[in-house]
């Protein structure tokens, strides 16, 4: 059975029971509405430790005020189930009372020159509260590893900065995305597709399929592939498309050679989708 506790102080005691028992702790951050990205998260993190914390919190420190905090999916009945057939042990689904008591904080962690560009351009100010709410997250915890997936990106590059800049004791361990059949990678956010949409959002793996068939040649012919694969389809407009040296999340150059990230942002409909690929250039 999954334990449910809703307090810092609860969470914590069960860390510490379970630290007194000599148990390793992984944590899982997520906003809730899970799915089965969220639950590989789930599984790797029991391979990594015995004490398994997911954590449910719609964190309003992340969104902007024209998104779609308000009608973010919220079902914690059903998280809980999952959660509990996945085996994690903890569920830390604290209200925003407990965990914002101000509604957001007055001192933050800047994401720097890495969180302004992509999803950050797009989203000002979302990964500064995203890392303030992660980094509270881990105090509150104080896990020996924490799982994030590689659908985000920019997310897992900025958390794994955050921990090296401010040396927090933590490792943490990256899952590859997990997708639908036809290739869409699994979001919360998909639930608002409706109608032919769904079909539509398949033309976002697809852009990454047409850019990788093009890593052999050069960027220009990548990024114009990819946007071509989107252009086709009436409904689904291209916010970004970049190629980025994962070490850096700078855009590449022209000679560059290795291993690259390809990133993409679209728009179906009302919904916002992102999604990238590793792809070897040269
Ligand atoms: P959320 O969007 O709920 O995602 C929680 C975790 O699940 C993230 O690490 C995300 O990358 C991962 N995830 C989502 N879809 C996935 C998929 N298809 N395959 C593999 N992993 C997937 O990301 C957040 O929440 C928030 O920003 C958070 C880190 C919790 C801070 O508020």
């Amino acid at each position: 059975m999954t334990a449910t506790t809703s307090t810092i102080d609860d969470v914590r005691a069960a860390v510490a029971a379970a630290r007194a028992a000599g148990k390793r702790v992984a944590l899982v951050p997520t906003m809730g509405a899970l799915h089965a990205g969220h639950l590989a998260l789930v599984e790797r993190a029991r391979e990594l430790a015995d004490l398994v914390v997911v954590s449910v919190f719609v964190n309003p420190m992340q969104f902007g005020p024209k998104e779609d905090f308000a009608r973010y999916p919220r079902d914690l009945a059903a998280d809980t189930a999952l959660l509990d057939a996945a085996g994690a042990d903890v569920l830390f689904a604290p209200d925003a009372g407990e965990l914002l008591p101000e509604g957001r904080t007055q001192v933050r962690v800047a994401a720097g020159p890495a969180g302004d560009v992509l999803e950050g351009r797009i989203r000002p100010g979302h990964f500064d509260g995203v890392l303030t709410i992660v980094l509270k997250l881990l105090h509150v915890v104080g896990p020996d590893v924490v799982v994030f997936g590689q659908k985000d990106a920019q997310q897992v590059f900025l958390v794994q900065r955050m921990v090296r800049d401010l040396d927090v004791p933590v490792a943490v361990d990256v899952v590859e995305t997990v997708r639908e059949d036809d290739g869409l990678a699994l979001s919360s956010r998909n639930r608002y597709l409706q109608g032919g949409e769904r079909r539509l959002a398949r033309a976002v793996p697809a852009a990454l399929d047409a850019a990788e068939s093009f890593a052999d040649r050069d960027v220009d012919a990548m990024v114009a592939a990819a946007q071509g694969a989107l252009a086709g389809e009436d409904g689904a407009d291209l916010e970004y498309l970049a190629v980025v040296d994962p070490a850096s999340f700078r855009p590449v150059d022209d000679g560059y050679r290795g291993r690259a990230l390809v990133l993409v942002a679209a728009r179906v409909g009302g919904t916002r989708l992102i999604d990238n690929r590793f792809v070897h250039l040269g």
